[in-house]
């Protein structure tokens, strides 16, 4: 099998496409570089990549739905420095067979103990020399390669397994992972590090009535059939990604393009609503091609997977995964689609080094998204998502402790950033920037900035050397004015942010100072509003209102019944804050169906804000709910639930 995949894939992958190269013309890259700067050390690995790395990755793995367990082969090329021994894994609970050089000779390893959350090391002697293939092609001497028999374990936290109820059709059931930031190691043995790049290809077999998508390029549409019972589909990703971007998913999936490199995956039931939803995919992809540059990963598709998945997007490359309450019925939400194809040059291409810099991740990608929907939507549209940005800044920084907190840093201890800082935050940083030289010298800047660092790690200070050198150029005066420095280590927010306001979201603050001066909410027209409009509105009520406002508001707009997460959400949060029972049922009925995180979160903080009332409601909520939850997302909840930790 593997033989034939292999021959098909060279096939398919003989003529390298023309985005395939890399920004100066030569071609791609397969060995990536590490850095070895003292801030690229990432704390959340047990990898020691300086010594030994893996560079390749081969899964030839079963999903077991009865078992709940991924079982099979992981093959990895490693490279190593003179003289190393041994090569570190990172492992979260994976049950290893055995382990074996590439003629199946043992090779002696262990598990070493695990640190708190980020696992243990798993530990493997390099096998000696003469067992060693040397490829002719390969500049690389000093490669090996191992071969591990595992299989995750059931309760793997990159996986969540979901029985037919919890699928959109009832009939099949499903499965998904989500890797970020350091859930692979449950299911794949390697080095889980966002700065040890690895290229990688998967053969996935599954239940013959399913179907398995992944993070690369689909080498074989339908798949083969493996015995009378399973199919097997195999996939490449030829350019080398930090591990956390190697993600899959089976069940009853079809497809349907969009446009020439462009399409989404979803169980039939939802196909026609997503492709309504998305149909502008194909002109967001060409949007940001002619902001930053070419589009280096071939297809954009996406998957729009079951209520479970725990966030609203995540950039999986050629396959954004996305959440179902996106749709909205009316477009409003697809900021999260643009966000997560901004990923694909801040995130995918230029990755940060270590979760200390998520912010080159998600605030650059924040600011692009941005630009993205501007230039499809106009400003005034961009101006609704930034204006909201800046509202969910000034909560966090609040929330946080204020502008001293450490945790409103952008650049800290890995996971330390408070909240979404590292998205309102680092956008504001680069919006500054933009304002500060003016669009197109900045939009020349970053266009510069992702080609040189395409395929590679990048720490904040590796930000900061760039631009200093190809923006600032040693201009004092900008230097002054830009506070570099100040934005990315101190905490809260210099004096020089930009605030972008909407005048849509400004009637809508008129309708919130009518209500607040007693005004009928029948008086307030609220046909047509976007999802944006109702967060500035059900979030600018204020947090404490007599029952009687309370039930005006849901007789008049019906939000207990809204079919709107987002404004379903944000109507729970007012409701707990001020314990108003008949939107209970409503609770319940919500956050048993939907797991999307930034959604749900909120509503057990809120109710363990609310004493002795709420705790009762929020373990009870969380018993009968956490079934239907992803392992990461119970894991928060659990926290909360338990009151040690907040709803951030
Ligand atoms: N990469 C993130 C999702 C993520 C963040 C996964 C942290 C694991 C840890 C993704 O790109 C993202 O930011 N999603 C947002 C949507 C966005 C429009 C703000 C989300 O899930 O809400
Ligand atoms: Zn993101």
């Amino acid at each position: 099998m593997r033989i034939l995949f292999s021959l098909l894939a060279l096939i398919a992958l003989a003529p390298l496409p023309a985005a395939a190269q890399s920004g100066d013309g030569s071609s791609e890259m397969r060995v990536a570089p590490i850095l070895t700067t003292p801030e690229a050390r990432d704390v959340w690995t047990h990898a020691k990549p300086e010594e030994a790395r893996v560079t390749h990755v081969s899964l030839d793995l079963t999903a077991d739905f009865d078992a709940k367990e991924m079982r099979g082969t992981a093959t990895l090329e490693v490279i190593f420095a003179q003289g190393a021994k041994q090569v570190i894994l990172d492992d979260a609970g994976l049950v290893i067979e055995s382990i074996t050089d590439v003629e199946g000779a043992p090779l002696e390893w262990h598990v070493g103990e695990a640190s708190p959350n980020i696992g243990a090391p798993l530990i493997i002697a390099l096998p000696r020399a003469d067992a060693a293939i040397s490829k002719p092609d390969d500049p690389q001497p000093n490669m090996r390669v191992i071969h591990i028999r595992y299989r995750s374990a059931p309760g793997a936290s990159a996986l969540q397994w979901l029985p037919p109820e919890l699928t959109a059709g009832k009939a099949h059931p499903y499965l998904f992972s989500q890797g970020q930031a350091i859930e692979n190691r449950s299911w794949i043995p390697t080095q889980d590090s966002p700065g040890i790049r690895q290229t990688w290809d998967a053969t996935i077999t599954v239940p013959a009535d399913l179907v398995a998508v992944m993070s690369g390029n689909r080498m074989i549409p339908d798949g083969v059939a493996a015995g009378d019972s399973h199919r097997s589909f195999y996939f490449v990703m030829d350019k080398p990604v930090p591990p956390y971007l190697i993600a899959m998913a089976v069940g009853n999936l079809k497809f349907r393009e969009l446009g020439p490199r462009t399409g989404v995956w979803t169980e039939p039931e939802m196909l026609d609503k997503a492709a309504y939803e998305f149909a502008d995919v194909e002109k967001m992809v060409d949007a940001a091609e002619s902001l930053y540059g070419p589009y280096r990963w071939g297809r954009y598709d996406m998957l729009l997977l079951p209520p479970s998945f725990p966030y609203g997007g995540m950039e999986n490359p050629t396959l954004t995964f996305l959440t179902p309450t996106l749709l909205t019925g009316d477009r409003s939400n697809t900021d999260v689609v643009a966000h997560e194809l901004a990923h694909s040059w801040s995130g995918n291409l230029v990755t940060n080094a270590t979760w200390s810099d998520s912010w080159l991740n998600e605030g650059f990608t924040t600011y692009f998204e941005n630009r993205i929907m501007e230039a499809l939507y106009g400003p005034e549209r961009a101006a609704m998502y930034s204006d909201l940005d800046w509202d969910g800044m000034e909560r966090d920084i609040k929330a946080a402790g204020g502008s001293d907190a450490p945790s409103t840093r952008l650049h800290g201890d890995p996971g330390e950033t408070f909240g979404q800082l590292d998205y309102f935050k680092g956008s504001n940083f680069l919006r500054m920037i933009e304002h500060t030289v003016g669009r197109e010298r900045f939009d020349a800047y970053l266009k510069g900035y992702f080609d040189r660092h395409a395929f590679q790690p990048q720490t904040t200070a590796g930000f900061l050397a760039d631009i200093r050198e190809h923006l600032v150029q040693g201009d004092e005066a900008l230097e002054a004015k830009l506070k570099l420095d100040q934005w990315a280590y101190q905490p809260g927010l210099p004096d020089n942010a930009v605030h972008i306001e909407s005048a849509t979201l400004a009637k809508v603050d008129a309708d919130l100072a009518a209500f607040k001066s007693g005004a009928a909410v029948s008086a307030i027209d609220t046909d047509g509003w976007s999802t944006q409009e109702w967060l500035r509105f059900l979030n600018g009520l204020p947090r404490e209102l007599p029952e009687a406002r309370l039930a005006e508001l849901d007789d008049t707009l019906h939000l207990s019944q809204s079919t709107n997460a987002y404004v379903r959400s944000a109507w729970l949060e007012l409701a707990i804050a001020n314990r108003y029972e008949p939107a209970l049922p409503a609770l319940y009925e919500f956050a048993g169906q939907v797991g999307r995180g930034l959604l749900i979160r909120p509503l057990y903080a809120g109710l363990m804000a609310q004493g002795e009332w709420g705790a009762k409601i929020a373990a009870d909520l969380f018993e009968k709910s956490k079934a239907t939850y992803h392992p990461t997302t119970a894991a928060q909840i659990a926290r909360i639930v338990s009151g040690t930790a907040t709803g951030e």
